[in-house]
């Protein structure tokens, strides 16, 4: 009998000494297969049990026990810092050192076209013109015949088209079939309105020019609207949208929506009028084309010509963009390059 409790003692101790061992978690584990498992070792002990006599038992089986409580408890214990051990290391290893400099962030910007439409539409809502949508697919009538250009009229020629499958459906080539719209909506009431949005044209894309860029459209019409008018609202946008003291100028155009018809240019802001390329040396930038509304147009849209006057002008938000913002190629605007904001 004292040799199986001696045997235990032994046990004990062994097995103390090797959980002081146990470096982590799965160590623990083995350890308590090993000695407190099914087929452990203290465990294998208290079989021995059944070979002993009625007043030997009982001392053993106390001894065995108490052995088996002390262990599970000092695994318990065990266990508990290792846990914290590990804990403390993963902490440590993550630690963030808060006097380090933050990683910048790198914000969002308006696309140039995008500021210079707000900017156009802040100027001419002042003025008391109003925002009106458009569509970008439109039909031969709207793009052409009801702006004075019936089939075979070789003015169509300035506009070089996109067609679609559909016959007599185009994508629009410029936003002055918009104005029609308006006027069949809102005649004969008068009309102060600007149409912005996206055209599309079937040409060469060059450094100034895309197959696919805005236009802002602008339509103006009552009783009693004349040339000065359309001078006045151009010049106070071309002074706000440039700065006061740009010098401007209208030549004579022509556009068979309008008559008569004109262009706007400023004096070129980059080089104020030197000459440089971008103003192709002249000194001077086109910046939209415009006129008296045609009579017959004025007929389509449902408004009496011997009544009733207007003036309209479109422009081109993507070039007036390039001259703001110093950007020296329109397709840096479509080819998604995070660096065009750089420039603005
Ligand atoms: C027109 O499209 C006329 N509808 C403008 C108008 C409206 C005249 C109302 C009279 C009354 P134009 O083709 O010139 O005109 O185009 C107007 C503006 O669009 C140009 O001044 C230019 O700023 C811009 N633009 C023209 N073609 C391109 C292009 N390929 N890429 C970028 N911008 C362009």
């Amino acid at each position: 009998m004292n040799d199986i409790i001696q045997q235990v003692e032994q046990l004990r101790q062994e097995a103390e000494a090797s959980l002081a061992q146990a470096k982590n978690t799965e160590a623990i584990r083995t350890w308590h297969s090993d000695y407190l498992g099914r087929k452990g070792r203290l465990t294998a002990l208290l079989r021995v049990l059944g070979s002993l006599s009625n007043e030997e038992r009982p001392r053993v089986g106390k001894v065995i026990n108490e052995a088996k409580i002390a262990l599970e408890q000092a695994v318990q214990e065990r266990q508990e810092a290792l846990a914290r051990a590990e804990m403390e290391a993963a902490r440590s290893a993550e630690r963030v050192d808060v006097t380090l400099p933050g990683r910048p962030q790198t914000l969002g910007k308006l696309h140039p076209t995008s500021m210079t439409l707000r900017e156009i539409y802040a100027i001419f809502t002042a003025m008391g013109f109003q925002i009106y949508d458009s569509p970008e697919v439109e039909t031969d009538e709207y793009n052409f015949q009801l702006l004075n250009m019936p089939p075979g009229h070789p003015a169509r020629d300035m506009w070089d088209t996109f067609y679609t499958t559909t016959p007599e459906l185009i994508l629009r080539t410029h936003t002055s079939p918009g104005p029609i719209h308006a006027m069949r909506e809102y005649a004969p009431e008068p009309i102060r309105v600007i149409l912005p949005g996206k055209v599309y044209r079937y040409e060469q894309v060059t450094a100034r020019s895309e197959s696919m860029f805005y236009q802002v459209e602008g339509l103006a019409v009552g009783k009693h609207i004349t040339f000065c008018d359309l001078k006045g609202v151009l010049t106070n946008f071309a002074n706000q949208m440039y700065g006061e003291g740009r010098e401007t100028r209208f030549r004579k155009s022509y556009f068979p929506f309008t008559e008569p018809s004109v262009e706007m240019d400023i004096d070129c802001v980059l080089c104020n009028r030197k000459g440089c390329p971008v103003c192709k040396y002249t000194g001077w930038l086109e910046i939209l084309g415009a006129g008296m509304v045609h009579p017959t147009v004025l007929q389509y849209g449902g408004y009496d010509p011997s009544e009733f006057s207007g003036f309209a002008f479109g422009m081109g938000p993507d070039r007036i963009a390039l001259q703001k913002y110093g950007i020296d190629d329109i397709r840096y605007f479509f080819t998604n390059d995070a660096r065009l904001f750089e420039r603005v």
